[in-house]
């Protein structure tokens, strides 16, 4: 068997604008997450003698290995993502390795004959933040930096809390106040991050404090680190061994800061450009109506005949859904989204409160459950299957992005019946009005009884085994 070092002999990184008309380059070792230009950066691999087919069985090969790196499902790759020196230390807590799950009852729901959710929440803080976390802290360690940052609706300060606990530095989390879900908070406290609780929204908190936690020398994990993405490629990497190498047609996720759907495009372009895959799927980023600013730009873009990168991205002011994860007006990574957005005949869609709601228990009567950021996906494909952008016979994988256990208060309130819609919320586009509360179509409400076995009895008659 190959080694990866026969398989992939020869590699330079280095830091890279985004910007093909700047085109600045960075030692890999800088501590930046801004060009000097004020564009983001990516880390640009050349890889040389990269042999597609041989990698394919060394990763497989350590899918059977005990060494630590192997057992993760992001650092098993790690041809993919060679950025570290061989003597680094890597911070893993064996993210990745999530499933990828037939689902025909949401099938039957967006209209399509086939589709797969991959179940990021399976990761160990239960979302896919994980996958991003252990390459950035694993960098922030190899810088020899002891103190990390971010600010967060909930999953990216979990994670971080967690690798940093793990790995040994401290972790500083900015969430804005009553506006991340109980399971992240809990979470972050648990794994012993000092958490400051921002009376203002996500966005505002982001300008607040993104230029002073550099200046502190605090090393920031938003997804502007740029070694953050490097990690989350990795799921469609993992993704497309899922798939025996032959890419779906179409790969679906939320979109909120827009990191996430910035590496799902490199990875892809990557990975078509190293001979591992034939074709690009086609990627859908599915927003919440009131957080579309990615949305909104494309649509204004179409009705106008224009290019987006003429007209930029307007910030929504006053971003609200209850889906809290992508409550994000002003997403940072908004043109390297576009970017991939274009590399893959991508499409944005925008889907209501009551959609969101209604896929994410359909998603739950398969077995599977979200949290409601997730459910977006299901949403958005209905109603791209119905504007016939994605046929009823495309193949299809959704991602899954946090676990259902992330948010207990949405769903207890949606089955009870009593899930509110944000006070300031959007239009719900389904009704045309804006009603009060969202309607709970797949409502399950727990019966009360009393310690009668007759009435218990009478209970069991009622709902006779299926
Ligand atoms: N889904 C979930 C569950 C998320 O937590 C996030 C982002 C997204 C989707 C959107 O991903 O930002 O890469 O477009 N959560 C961030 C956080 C913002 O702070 O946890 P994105």
């Amino acid at each position: 068997m190959k080694d990866s070092s026969s398989v992939a002999a020869m590699t330079t990184v280095s830091l890279q604008c985004l910007d093909p008309k700047c085109g600045a380059q960075y030692p890999v070792r800088d501590v930046r997450s801004e060009c000097a230009c004020g564009n983001l950066l990516d880390v640009r691999y050349e890889w040389s003698d990269f042999d597609a087919e041989a990698v394919k069985q060394v990763w497989k090969t350590r899918a059977m290995s005990l060494d630590p790196r192997d057992r993760s499902g992001v650092w098993r790759f790690r041809e993919l993502i060679p950025f570290l020196p061989p003597e680094a230390r890597v911070v893993t807590l064996r993210e990745g390795n999530t499933p990828l799950l037939e689902a025909p009852h949401a099938a039957d729901y967006a209209g399509l004959d086939l589709l797969a959710f991959k179940h990021q929440g399976f990761n160990p803080t239960g979302s896919f933040k994980d996958n991003g976390m252990t390459t950035g802290v694993s960098q922030a360690a190899a810088l020899d930096k002891h103190v990390v940052a971010c600010v967060s609706t909930g999953n990216t300060s979990a994670s971080m809390a967690a690798y940093a606990a793990y790995g040994g530095l401290q972790a500083v989390i900015f969430i804005p106040a009553g506006q991340i879900a109980s399971g992240k908070l809990a979470q972050a406290l648990e794994y012993g991050a000092l958490t400051i609780q921002v009376q203002a929204n996500f966005d505002v908190t982001w300008k607040l404090v993104f230029h002073m936690v550099e200046e502190a020398g605090v090393y920031l994990l938003n997804s502007v680190n740029p070694f953050r993405v490097e990690g989350q490629k990795t799921i469609v990497v993992e993704m497309m061994e899922q798939l025996a190498w032959e890419a779906p047609d179409w790969i679906v996720l939320p979109g909120g800061n827009l990191g996430n759907s910035s590496a799902f495009g490199k990875g892809l372009r990557e990975m078509k450009q190293l001979g591992l895959i034939a074709r690009l799927p086609r990627l859908a980023v599915i927003q919440a109506e009131g957080s579309a600013p990615l949305y909104r730009l494309l649509q204004r873009a179409a009705a106008e005949g224009r290019s987006p990168w003429e007209i930029g991205l307007e910030p929504v002011a006053s971003p609200q859904t209850l889906a809290t994860a992508i409550r994000i007006g002003a997403p940072v990574s908004w043109k390297k989204a576009l970017r991939e957005l274009e590399a893959t005949r991508g499409v944005c869609e925008a889907v209501s409160e009551q959609e969101i709601a209604d896929a994410k228990a359909v998603i739950g009567l398969c077995g599977i459950g979200c949290e409601p950021a997730s459910a977006a996906t299901l949403a958005g494909i209905r109603k791209l299957v119905a504007a016939n952008v994605i046929r009823k016979s495309d193949r299809v994988v959704a991602v899954l992005t946090g676990n259902l256990l992330k948010d207990p208060s949405y769903t207890l309130s949606y089955h009870e019946g009593t899930l509110a819609l944000p006070r300031e919320g959007p239009f719900d586009s389904a009704q045309g009005r804006q009603p009060a509360a969202i309607e709970p179509r797949f409502g399950n409400r727990p019966i009360a009884v009393p310690p009668d076995p007759e009435a218990i009895r009478r209970l069991l008659a009622r709902h006779p085994a299926r």
